[in-house]
């Protein structure tokens, strides 16, 4: 999974935690499972906004630093440089290359998660990631956390196209269809 840090306010003051459990829901809302004993749970549940920053791999140490230590005893803000967008209370990271601040539509409740739904109010990124005005993941550099062997991991290269490699075995496949039900009018 992609490393996020979640950024939210809690007790007056911007706090940042490292999290995989992020996922996509719709083209503009994602979830994200934040552990109820944390410092950003009750942030997130008092101001009902979050942010997502994705960190590049220079920042790892900072980032895994944001998963060892609680915003209640440190003030893991001082770290980076925080910025604002439309919401006064989803906090973001200059240094990551891109941010969303999200207003939460939905918490579903799990034993010792909350698993927030957020609607991405506003992406924000820097020009410098983008290859002909696309996001390129080569210039984001996200890093990539692999739960069981506790390693993070770059990604590799880009190697074929989606909704397109598939195509001529598409192709293939309905022909042999079309050769079998042929067949079997004959016979
Ligand atoms: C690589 C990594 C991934 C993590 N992913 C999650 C996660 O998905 N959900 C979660 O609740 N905690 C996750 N954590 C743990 C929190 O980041 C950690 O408990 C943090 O101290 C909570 O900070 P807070 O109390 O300031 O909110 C992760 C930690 C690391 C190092």
């Amino acid at each position: 999974m992609p490393l996020v840090l979640v950024g939210s306010i809690a007790g007056g003051q911007p706090n940042y935690m490292a999290n995989a459990h992020v996922g996509i829901m719709d083209f503009t809302s994602i979830s994200v499972s934040v552990g109820k004993n944390y410092q950003t749970n009750a942030g997130i549940k008092d101001t009902r906004t979050l942010s997502i920053n994705i960190p590049s791999v220079d920042l790892v140490e900072k980032a895994d630093y944001c998963g060892l230590t609680s915003g209640k005893r440190t003030n893991k803000a001082a770290l980076f440089t925080t910025f604002y967008g439309t919401l006064p209370t989803a906090p973001m990271i200059v240094e990551c290359p891109v941010t969303m601040e999200c207003s939460v539509r939905e918490t579903v409740d799990f034993p010792n998660h909350s698993v927030f739904i957020g609607e991405i109010v506003n992406t924000y990124y820097d020009d410098h990631v983008l290859t002909d005005g696309v996001l390129d993941l080569a210039k984001v550099q996200p890093i990539l956390f692999h739960l069981n062997d506790k390693g993070y991991w770059k990604i590799g290269e880009r190697f074929a196209t989606a909704w397109n490699v598939g195509q001529s075995l598409k192709q293939s496949e309905a022909e042999k269809i079309r050769g079998w039900e042929t067949e079997k009018i004959r016979s």
